[in-house]
């Protein structure tokens, strides 16, 4: 492999690499704004500029690749003093306005200026401010703090492929905004705030919830199509705030699309049902339990089983089914008319799938089988995460619901044994190209809700423990 000399440090490179990520294989960080590895290198901000030995002039770094043999000084004194006149040019019209801006806490303009500026500045003059145009129900726009890095136009055409954002105006004027002020149209808007290195995009959801460095985060994997993109959750308190993309280059790159962003919410939404229920009354576990029990004992019964389970889950109602309802069928639903692996496929040219369950793969590894059409039973058992969509069981009488509902998805059960979402438990589930990835618990069971596998053990041996236990 060819090397190159890094502030007194011999790195290895492949050929093609640019002089930042060369840099950060060994630990040092070259400061910018406008490089983005996912997106076309544009050097427009200039604060990565190096110093090369044999180039008179500094050299900015996205731009440069590797060569045999280079010599790079990223914190000479020429680098450093650009760094600072970067940082002070760029703060001649930002507002500073970090008290009450939420990408504080984790944004690069804010620790670039900490780290590599000037605590002096010598502008005094008005600084420019816009009016700004309503974006969309996803991004809050306020471009008093841009610095035009022009990174969210390169996201729009390179990756959500739609030209949406634009620079109007030049120089000092210069504004970004959407063609003819219309909202943001792409499905994969929420990207636009975390790739923006300021405040200037910033998601309505989660504007004023919480400042960044009060939450906590867990890597887990999206649960809202086969795709099973990489996420974090971000919790404070056991109440979740916003769920941000994790980088896989194998499957999500660095995004995610809105549907996935914010699925979350059904989490913590008000209407789920998080006590047992017998009817529409509230009730203790046992009492659900009993009831539940009495309702199926002795009839037909059919197990229905979301495809939003993880595969431990899957494999708990397989060995439980036999043993509870001998002879009773266990079938799988999630999205209507993509009952099969075979029938998924892409819905878009970027991440999403057509089913949009996590886990249909690793069902059909199990064995188990689609619901096609609803057989003839005398009770039904239906059991899920939350997000897979629910078959039609209005009209019969003995529905048992476990696992997350709202109020009026069960108004009609007989009882509700209220389960875990993708955000209350560990597992695995299995995405369309057979990859096996692992659910992580970020916060713990809302309300009473129990995980599965305490629920069928409840069902299994109630009776024997006392219910103050539970
Ligand atoms: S809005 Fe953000 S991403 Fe877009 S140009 Fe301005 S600073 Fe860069
Ligand atoms: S494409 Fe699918 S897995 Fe990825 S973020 Fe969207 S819903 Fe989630
Ligand atoms: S990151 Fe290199 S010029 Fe902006």
């Amino acid at each position: 492999m060819p090397k190159c000399t890094i502030d007194g440090r011999e790195v290895e490179f492949k050929a093609g690499e640019n002089l930042i990520e060369v840099a950060r294989k060994v630990g040092i960080e070259v400061p910018y704004f406008c490089y983005h590895p996912a997106l076309t290198v544009v050097a427009q901000c200039r604060m990565c500029a190096v110093e090369v030995e044999k180039m008179p002039k500094l050299q900015t770094a996205c731009s440069t690749p590797a060569a045999e043999g280079m010599v790079v000084r990223t914190n000479s004194e020429r680098a450093k003093q650009n760094q600072k006149s970067i940082m002070e040019f760029l703060l001649i019209n930002h507002p500073l306005d970090c008290p009450i801006c939420d990408k504080a806490g984790e944004c690069d303009l804010q620790d670039n200026s900490y780290k590599y500026g000037d605590a002096y500045m010598r502008t005094s003059e008005e600084r420019r401010t816009y009016l700004d145009l309503d974006m969309g129900p996803v991004i809050k726009k306020n471009m008093n703090r841009c610095i035009h890095c022009t990174r969210c136009i390169r996201f729009g055409t390179e990756v959500a492929g739609i030209h949406e954002m634009v620079a109007v105006q030049r120089g000092n004027n210069t504004e970004i905004t959407t063609i003819d002020g219309r909202p943001l149209e792409t499905d994969y808007a929420g990207n636009y705030a975390d790739i923006c290195p300021t405040g200037s995009l910033t998601l309505k959801d989660f504007r004023f919830h919480k400042r960044a460095w009060m939450l906590k985060k867990t890597a887990t994997v999206c649960e809202g199509c086969s795709k099973g993109c990489n996420m974090e959750i971000h919790q404070d308190n056991n109440v979740i705030h916003r769920t941000v993309p994790r980088a896989n280059p194998e499957i999500n790159k660095y995004w995610l699309c809105d549907e996935g962003r914010f699925n979350y919410h059904y989490v913590v939404d008000p209407k789920r049902v998080t006590a047992p229920k017998v009817g529409a009354e509230r009730s203790t576990w046992h009492a659900a339990v009993a009831e539940a029990k009495a309702r199926l004992h002795g009839k037909k019964v059919v197990v229905l089983a979301g495809t939003d389970l993880t595969l431990e889950e899957a494999k708990l109602l397989q060995d439980f089914v036999p043993k509870a309802f001998p002879g009773s069928a266990l079938l799988h639903f999630g999205t209507p008319g993509i009952e099969t692996t075979a029938k998924d496929a892409p819905a878009d040219k970027i991440l999403k799938r057509k089913s949009k369950t996590s886990n249909l793969n690793g069902f059909e590894k199990l064995g188990i089988k689609p619901l096609e059409s609803m057989p003839a039973a005398d009770a039904i058992l239906v059991v899920r995460g939350g997000r897979a969509q629910l078959p039609k069981v209005e009209g019969l009488s003995n529905v048992i619901g476990l696992g997350v509902f709202t109020e009026s998805e069960s108004a009609s059960f007989a009882a509700v044994l209220p389960g875990t979402s993708f955000a209350e438990k560990d597992g695995t589930i299995v995405n369309y190209e057979g990859r096996e990835q692992r659910l992580r618990r970020a916060i713990t069971p809302v309300g009473q809700s129990k995980a599965l596998g305490e629920v069928l053990m409840l069902w299994l041996h109630s009776g024997a423990a006392k219910e103050a236990a539970v």
